[in-house]
């Protein structure tokens, strides 16, 4: 049986397309899933028929009743909600970018206090490119985030999300 097997694991920005995939997979997997999220760019239908089996808080997580509603009996958090806009964006859009520190509290704190066992954080190939390719000696792939999410999901009971270098960054395996 799957590691993921009746397990309540809620995924923040779930409605996005990176997260919706999460979600897929999850449910797949069997997991009870629950998406929180603002659809200030995420989109139902991105998550298409499942959207019926997931239980989905809607609003800004950075009000921390609904992050504390979100993250309550939760054994598992994807943390994947974020002010994000692709390359270039951080240049023109600091302030935006810059209420990111204040959903990410927001969200960590209510983990913290609703004791959530684990916490997966997606974060940017690009906050530590160099150190990886300091490490393993090879330069960046430089695949699109589509195609590298769709290898690092092939594997069974093990969910892995993956940078645009095609990476593996962090994974919860069973
Ligand atoms: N797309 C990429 O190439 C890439 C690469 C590396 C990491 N990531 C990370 O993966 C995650 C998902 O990325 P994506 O490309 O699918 O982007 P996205 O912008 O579509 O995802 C963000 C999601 O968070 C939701 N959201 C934003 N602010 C919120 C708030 N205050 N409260 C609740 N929900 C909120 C949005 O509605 C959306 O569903 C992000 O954390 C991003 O930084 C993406």
């Amino acid at each position: 049986m799957s590691f993921w097997h009746g397990r309540k694991v809620l995924v923040t920005g779930g409605a996005s397309f990176i997260g919706s995939h999460v979600v897929e997979r999850l449910v797949g997997n069997g997991a009870q899933v629950s998406v929180a999220d603002d659809f200030s760019s995420g989109k139902r239908e991105n998550l298409g028929a499942l959207v019926d089996e997931l239980t989905i808080f809607e609003g800004d997580l950075k009000v921390s009743d609904l992050a504390a509603a979100a993250c309550d009996g939760q054994e598992i958090v994807f943390h994947l909600a974020a002010d994000h806009g692709g390359r270039g964006y951080v240049d023109l859009h600091q302030y935006a970018c810059a209420t990111n520190l204040g959903l990410d509290q927001s969200v960590f704190a209510a983990c913290l206090a609703r004791g959530v066992g684990k916490v997966v954080f997606a974060s940017s190939g690009r906050a530590h490119e160099s150190r990886r390719r300091q490490l393993i000696g090879e330069p960046a792939a430089g695949m699109g985030a589509r195609s590298s999410l769709r290898q690092g999901l092939k594997g069974d009971g093990r969910l892995v999300l993956l940078d645009e270098g095609q990476r593996q960054r962090a994974f919860v395996s069973g």
